[in-house]
């Protein structure tokens, strides 16, 4: 019998039942939605609204039904649609009347908005730690590379020197903000809802800051209406969630990069690498182009999500049940890429001589050659001019800057000296470029100093 049977004269069709419940996805909040109850009655049997005794009878059956959930030994039923109405008929079933006055002063309408929070709060500390553990590989790998020089690129095409290094603390800058986004989506959804009641609080005497205290909130909502119909925090964690996925997209478009012939930058380790079914020479980045794709699912969820709550009147519809799979399923995609991810890039092996010699082609001094004929007194736009022609009658004779003949510069330029050689070394390029945020060692090294502080503040 359903807990709202009163009302009605017919049992809900069955096509309604499997159509209305959540218990096939909600059942992971058990925890959750058992400690919210404990905190509610607690504070009922605290203000004198239930007996003190029937508070510590609920509490104790609430403990026992954690236990045997956590051992497997109860089953959910989609009759009782959701994880909240699930376990509370249990208690009932099992403490008898008492378990009935557990919903006093209570509404599914705050107890989901509450479980939600305690679980998403749960699992974006779970979320930061990993993306922690991402950014300290890259310091690693970073700490490795400092001298592993290698071109940058603006549109794919060979731009100037840069290191490994340089480019891991690229991508660890991001992941750091990608860390705070999800601090500050921890800080703001830290508000304890239970109170809000169906919509409009209640008449009982409760006390909400002692719910807040006991569950661990900073705070407790402001408004009962909004207390159940926001769901800001959820897309906010799926809005940082989708950010998070771009910047690993982004890495693995670079690995599968690099780890072609075509680079041969890097290698994947074979463990992190699969074979082909057919062609026995192949080495292929699966697991890159899995994170690269399940990029667009995390996408998907911020978009439904999004889109479902788009036009709902205050204050709870039912529409907000469609909140849980694309949230589940954004924990689930970002929790099983970010170890795998940081797994593969801890055992990439980098060949620094293959990117030597890319940086060495390509005109990719071509810069610090005009900046060699500023320093010589020319203005930067004359200097680029000069170096544009030198470029251009290179590529006729199929020569590069650093081996063209001294007497073909000062053909150009008369500024041009012997001291020019050193100038375009690719060593020179990269370490010359000292200022702060730049490639050369010393700057790295303060980077990789600043990642380490973020990291071990949080450790
Ligand atoms: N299973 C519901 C959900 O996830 C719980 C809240 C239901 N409230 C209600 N009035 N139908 O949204």
């Amino acid at each position: 019998m359903k807990l709202w049977a009163g009302r009605f004269q017919k049992e809900t069709d069955t096509l309604v039942n499997d159509f209305n419940s959540s218990i096939q996805f909600d059942a992971r909040m058990y925890r959750e939605d058992i400690t919210g109850s404990m905190a509610h009655a607690a504070m009922l049997g605290r203000q004198g609204i239930i007996e003190p005794s029937e508070a510590a009878a609920i509490i104790e059956g609430l403990k026992a039904i954690l236990a045997d959930i956590e051992a497997g030994a109860v089953e959910f039923s989609v009759d009782n649609e959701d994880i909240h109405m699930n376990i509370e008929t249990l208690l009932t079933a099992r403490i008898g009347d008492t378990g009935k006055r557990l919903h006093t002063a209570r509404s599914r309408n705050d107890q989901v908005a509450l479980d939600i929070r305690l679980y998403l709060k749960k699992e974006i500390k779970v979320i930061i730690g990993q993306v922690l553990d991402l950014m300290q590989t890259l310091v690693r790998k970073a700490e490795a590379n400092r001298h592993s020089y290698m071109p940058g690129y603006t549109h794919l095409q060979r731009a100037q020197p840069t290191t490994f290094a340089h480019y891991m603390m690229a991508y660890a800058n991001m992941f750091r903000r990608d860390v705070t986004r999800l601090e500050d989506c921890l800080e703001r959804m830290d508000e304890m809802p239970l109170g809000s009641g169906a919509l409009a609080g209640t008449t009982y005497p409760i006390d909400r800051q002692s719910v807040a205290d006991e569950l661990g909130f900073a705070r407790i909502t402001q408004n009962s209406l909004d207390g159940v119909s926001d769901r800001d925090f959820a897309i906010e964690f799926l809005s940082a969630c989708s950010l998070l996925m771009m910047h690993l997209s982004r890495f693995s478009e670079e690995v599968i990069l690099w780890c072609s012939w075509e680079f041969r930058f890097a290698e994947l380790d074979d463990a992190y690498s699969t074979g082909s079914s057919i062609m026995p020479q192949k080495k292929n980045p699966d697991v890159a182009e899995l994170v690269r794709g399940k990029t667009g699912r995390v996408y998907g969820s911020l978009i439904t999500l999004l889109t479902v709550m788009k036009s709902l009147p205050l204050a709870y519809n039912k529409d907000m049940q469609e909140d849980k799979e694309p949230l589940f399923d954004t924990i689930d995609t970002v929790e099983q890429c970010l170890p795998v991810f940081t797994a593969m890039i801890d055992t990439l092996t980098v060949k620094p001589k293959q990117m030597a010699k890319a940086a060495s082609e390509g005109f990719i001094n071509a810069t610090d050659c005009a900046d060699y004929l500023v320093r010589k007194g020319l203005p930067f736009r004359d200097a680029y001019m000069i170096v544009g022609r030198l470029v251009h009658q290179c590529i006729r004779t199929g020569e590069s800057l650093d081996t063209m003949a001294l007497k073909d510069f000062r053909a150009i330029s008369s500024l041009f000296d012997e001291d020019i050689y050193t100038a375009l070394e690719l060593r020179t390029c990269v370490e010359e470029r000292k200022v702060p945020g730049g490639p050369s060692y010393e700057a790295v090294t303060s980077q990789i100093a600043y990642i380490q502080d973020f990291i071990n503040a949080r450790k």
